[in-house]
């Protein structure tokens, strides 16, 4: 490409005219010509500069949908991935085939590092949805991320408390105990090459991605979490956790060593193994 020019993607462009003109996606992407107003094309010029550097379509726009629901963002926040809504998905399967569901009793459900708060929402929704009550809790470190999460939960109409602390320390005078805990770590390793090398990844929070401790193979957080599984969970409680596409062996040697034998592993919709559940 000559540097003169640039490059841009027809799709991410339709994206930003229809968010402008108000016009279907299908229009935008198949139309060669929109009318714009002079602000129009103002907004759509800065916002193509801002898609030139590099920074997400869903940070410009300020939400991305996940589980057909729209959330905000911003760049506090870990862009929803499309890959978590596996994590729903297990979840939900999970809860709806417990025996205790049928005598109304509430089901007990935390997410740990909750970011902009899209993967509990859409599991609090859809079990509301299919007659299951729930009592949700969502913590994260960050409180800005907090404070992402609770405008989605409050926007979207799901009841969760949450409350701000590192990983199980956010109950440590509560001892509360859960039925369903999932979480999505931090799990990008300093070496993790693949990773490293996204632009895009450079707008996103570093604790979201690297953790507070970053490490070498991204497995910090993972041993941190199952550690403090003892103290807030019960026999039967059953952990759902997401993980990176390289790190299912060492998942499992983490869990085997930990005690933790019964568990399941998922593979994502590209057929890359991205989750793993445990019944505690
Ligand atoms: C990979 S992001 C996942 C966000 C969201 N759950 C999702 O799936 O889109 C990890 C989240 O964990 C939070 N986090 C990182 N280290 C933490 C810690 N030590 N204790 C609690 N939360 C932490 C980050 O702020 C971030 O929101």
């Amino acid at each position: 490409m000559r540097s003169e020019y640039i490059k841009i993607n027809r799709s991410k462009l339709a994206n930003l005219i229809m968010h402008i003109s108000g016009k279907a996606y299908s229009w935008c992407l198949t139309n060669s010509n929109t009318e714009l107003s002079l602000p129009e094309y103002a907004l759509l010029s800065r916002w193509l500069k801002l898609l030139q550097q590099g920074v997400p379509l869903a940070y410009i726009l300020g939400f991305r949908e996940f589980f057909s629901r729209n959330f905000w963002v911003n760049s506090n926040v870990l862009i929803p991935r499309q890959e978590s809504e596996l994590l729903v998905e297990v979840a939900i399967n999970s809860v709806t085939a417990w025996e205790s569901c049928k005598f109304k009793k509430k089901i007990k459900i935390l997410e740990l590092g909750t970011g902009s708060g899209a993967v509990i929402i859409s599991l609090v929704l859809e079990l509301i949805k299919r007659g299951i009550h729930v009592n949700a809790h969502a913590t994260d470190l960050s409180k800005n991320a907090l404070s992402v999460a609770k405008n989605n939960a409050l926007w979207l109409g799901a009841d969760i408390s949450f409350s701000r602390g590192n990983w199980f320390d956010a109950f440590k005078l509560s001892k509360q105990t859960f039925d369903l805990i999932i979480v999505n770590p931090p799990y990008v390793g300093l070496n993790h090459s693949e990773y490293l090398s996204k632009r895009e990844l450079s707008f996103e929070p570093k604790l979201a991605l690297y953790g507070l401790n970053p490490s070498s193979d991204g497995m910090g957080d993972f041993k941190k979490i199952i550690n403090g599984l003892k103290e807030n969970t019960q026999t039967g409680s059953v952990l759902i956790m997401e993980h990176g596409c390289m790190q299912k062996k060492q998942i499992r040697i983490l869990l085997q060593s930990s005690g933790l034998s019964n568990f399941e592993e998922f593979n994502d919709h590209s057929g890359l193994p991205r989750l793993v559940k445990v019944r505690l």
